[in-house]
């Protein structure tokens, strides 16, 4: 087995999970894509039983992703990992991996099950899932709470019934590094044959250790760790890629076994991530923070002149941070664009090409010069755009407002071919627009939880970017638009929410 650490990132599945954070298909496809660029192992992506849209968003993974592995996550029941195995069997490299509690917390009163009926039912079902799928992986929910004797023979029962991958969850995020160490290391000590599966950890953020905790398991031999990208994931989330990656990348000295990320893949693909939930990085998060790499301080900044070694420990060019942004203008040719987009990482078809570059064009006219953030922020909302050709589309509007009358505004869309217009009142021109959208697409009960809007990049002319949280009982959905008109980013935003809907 080589000496390297697998990535498995788990941003679709268990990042999806935590509360607004959910997506589409459109926009879990485009993740994928950016985890395969940014060369993950394993992409896990979803909980096919879940629901119809969460299995037809991994079938539409497995069938667009060649080069990683594809998992998809199940109980340790028999429908359920038929449903996994359904969802991912048109993967290059499919994975199932099943779990099942082994704690006496979640034994006793979330599976109401003994140790002798756990450990059977993890014989049974790993496999099962075995004789579907060659590669399974058995993961110990809540194992950093189980008795570590327990967990001994949950493991030994797993590896016998043929999985190949045995991880184990920090699933409420209760360890310690050196807790973590233990645990890897009274496993790699005491369970048959612990060699010839690959040792995983998961690990939640609930006191911060997520990352430590992760990475304590890798010295004492765990070679597989569970992800998502920027830390997203339920409650406080799951250890973040870009974290563990940039350890292991900035301390070979302490980590030897490294792993296959492209790290120049970091931002951008941080970036996606954001942008696809409609939230902004913390302004310090760790790697991928806005100020990550600034030097305020003038004795910082005066040794980083002198040698960047002073006080920098990473460059933000290895994370994929351009410092020279290029301009590009009316003058680009389709050449020039096509080339920046793949630098900057997207592979669009030729129609959304097409229909991209007469939106540069016509962005052109309207703002002096292009950036980089313009054109990841057009290639990154071409979904948007184009979902909405199946649905609900701005076709125009008028929105009168001032502080001496109501606002007031008229909105048109069409809908499979068909225009209709609506006026409406509100307080302020987005409550009005808002309202009028209202009025044109009927949708279920459902309130404005957000709204938010930020520039692109510099300037008066700045493209705005506008995002809207809708509130449909217990689903939240993002919706975002672009544009350099702000009123109109806002209602693309809302038609493009209420489209989800
Ligand atoms: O946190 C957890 O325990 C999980 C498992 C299902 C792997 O997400
Ligand atoms: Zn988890």
């Amino acid at each position: 087995m080589p000496d390297q650490v697998r990535i498995f990132d788990t941003t679709l599945r268990d990042g999806e999970q935590a509360p607004g954070c959910s997506m589409d298909l459109s926009e879990k496809l485009e993740i994928a894509h950016a985890l395969e660029r940014m060369k993950v192992d394993v992409i896990e992506a979803g909980f096919a039983i879940a629901s119809k849209g969460d299995f037809e968003s991994v079938e539409a993974v497995s069938k667009a992703i060649k080069d990683c592995t594809i998992a998809s996550l199940s109980r340790a029941r028999k429908n359920d990992i038929d449903a996994a195995w359904n969802a991912v069997k048109q993967a290059k490299s499919p994975l199932i991996h099943t779990f099942l509690a082994t704690s006496p917390t979640h034994m006793r009163y979330k599976l109401r099950m003994s140790e002798d009926e756990v450990l059977q039912t993890i014989a049974d079902m790993v496999s099962y899932a075995r004789n579907l799928c060659p590669q399974v992986e058995f993961s110990a929910e809540d194992a950093t709470r189980s008795d570590l004797g327990f967990l001994v023979k949950a493991v030994d029962a797993a590896i016998r019934a043929g999985a190949v991958v045995i991880n184990i969850p920090d699933t409420v995020g209760y360890t310690t590094p050196n807790e973590m160490s233990a645990i890897i290391r009274h496993l790699k000590d005491n369970v048959d044959n612990i060699d010839t599966v690959t040792l995983s950890v998961h690990c939640h953020n609930d006191l911060g250790l997520a990352v430590s905790n992760s990475l304590a398991a890798v010295t004492q031999g765990a070679r597989q760790l569970e992800c998502t990208v920027n830390g997203i994931g339920e409650r406080a989330g799951n250890a973040a890629l870009e974290e563990l990656v940039m350890v292991m990348h900035t301390r070979p000295d302490l980590y030897k076994q490294q792993c296959n990320i492209d790290t120049t893949r970091i931002a951008p693909t941080s970036r996606l991530v954001y942008s696809i939930l409609g939230v902004n990085a913390p302004i310090n998060k760790a790697v991928v923070g806005q100020n990550a790499f600034a030097h305020e301080a003038g004795i910082h900044q005066h040794g980083v002149m002198a040698n960047r070694a002073t006080y920098e420990i990473m460059t933000p060019e290895s994370i994929g941070l351009r410092q020279n942004q290029m301009v590009l203008g009316k003058h680009s040719g389709h050449h020039a664009i096509e080339e920046r987009l793949n630098t900057l990482g997207y592979t669009l078809n030729k129609e959304e090409f097409n229909q991209l570059y007469d939106q540069f064009k016509a962005l052109c006219d309207r703002k002096k010069s292009i950036t980089d953030k313009d054109l990841e922020a057009l290639a990154l909302h071409r979904h948007k755009q184009s979902s909405m050709l199946s649905n609900y589309q701005l076709e125009r509007f008028t929105v009168n407002s001032g502080n001496c009358t109501t606002s007031n505004a008229v909105v048109s869309v069409t809908h499979k071919g068909e225009r209709t217009e609506e006026v409406a009142l509100g307080d302020g021109p987005i409550d009005a627009a808002f309202n009028a959208v209202d009025k044109l697409i009927p949708a279920p009960e459902h309130s404005l939880e957000d709204y938010a809007i930020q520039t692109i990049s510099e300037g008066k002319d700045a493209q705005g970017e506008a995002i809207v949280k809708i509130r449909c009982g217990d689903r939240v959905v993002t919706g975002r638009g672009l544009s350099t008109d702000i009123l109109e980013a806002s209602i693309l935003a809302y038609i493009n929410g209420m489209n989800k809907l």
